[in-house]
């Protein structure tokens, strides 16, 4: 039986490269983007490969987009074997200059729109007895640090919800994965938004500064979207799936460190290797 996909977010990077990994392995693969205009690069692809792809719009933000896109795939296919959540952003600011708006913002997309897809995709999956769900989260996922913290406390909570999650779907036959990758050279911090209160006139604006240019500093040596589809691909194939897949040696080289170190020295090394104090 023909295996059907659905990755989110596949406008660029991780996305994009996940799509196109699994479609060239057989996969019958819903690409959803939330701007259609973006999906030129992937449409040459595979116009180029003769690709099973199918690109549809999702607005993980939109409830009424997610039903859309999942009542047209179940139209044409019946099925979805596969899930990746992977449509994600970041914001910089601490703390004190994120405003609980701009916390949910960055929730609603990086977790409750998570949720909501599994709430929309676990019953077909249920029916079917099989399924993959896998959640891109981050090394951001288990390590804090400063300047991004509505970014890594909502990976934070996507880490938790799949620890769950594994839990309740394992005897319906469905795999939760959770990927963490390291510093990925994609669009990711170019599109990185900054709080509105983190200007120069913030008490914080120093640490904010060195934190973006040391993470900059990291993202020119980062690692190859390709590599995170193929550690996506590989989960999936996987007979019985790992409950996390680390990619990148950037990424390896912190949860290790997490794992030898006291958490005082751990917070020590952060702050060498991130801002150099
Ligand atoms: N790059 C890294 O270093 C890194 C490291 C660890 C984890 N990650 C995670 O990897 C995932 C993919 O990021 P990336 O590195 O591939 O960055 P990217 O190239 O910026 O891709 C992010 C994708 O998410 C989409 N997106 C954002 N909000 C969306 C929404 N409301 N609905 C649908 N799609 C939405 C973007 O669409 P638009 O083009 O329309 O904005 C884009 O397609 C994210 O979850 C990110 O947190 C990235």
């Amino acid at each position: 039986m023909e295996n059907v996909a659905l990755v989110t977010g596949c406008s660029s990077g991780i996305g994009l490269e996940t799509a196109v990994a699994l479609a060239r392995e057989g996969h019958f693969t819903f690409a959803t983007m939330r701007n259609l205009k973006k999906a030129e690069t992937l449409e040459k692809i595979v116009k180029d490969e003769n690709l099973p792809i199918s690109i549809l719009e999702l607005d993980v933000d939109n409830k009424e987009s997610m039903d859309n896109a999942i009542e047209k795939i179940m139209e044409q296919k019946g099925r979805i074997d596969t899930l990746v959540n992977n449509a994600g952003w970041g914001m910089w600011g601490t703390v004190e200059d994120v405003s609980i708006d701009e916390f949910k913002e960055q929730f609603e997309t990086n977790f409750f729109s998570i949720v909501r897809m599994i709430q929309k995709i676990a019953p077909i999956m249920r029916k079917q007895k099989s399924g993959s769900i896998v959640n891109v989260s981050s090394v951001a996922g288990r390590i804090g640090f400063p300047v991004s913290p509505a970014y890594i406390s909502s990976k934070f909570a996507l880490e938790g919800l799949s620890e769950c999650l594994r839990f309740e779907l394992s005897p319906f036959g469905i795999n939760v994965i959770t990927i963490e990758p390291g510093v990925i050279k994609t669009n990711f911090f170019d599109s990185m938004k900054m709080a509105k209160k983190s200007d120069s006139n913030s008490v914080y604006n120093d640490i904010t500064s060195k934190v973006i240019s040391g993470v900059k500093m990291m993202a020119e040596m980062g690692t190859e979207p390709k590599e995170v589809a193929n550690a996506i691909l590989k989960s999936i194939n996987d007979k019985n799936p790992l409950p996390r897949y680390i990619v990148g040696n950037d990424a390896m080289m912190f949860l290790e460190a997490k794992k030898m170190k006291t958490d005082i020295e751990f917070e020590n090394y952060i702050k060498k290797e991130l801002y150099g104090e």
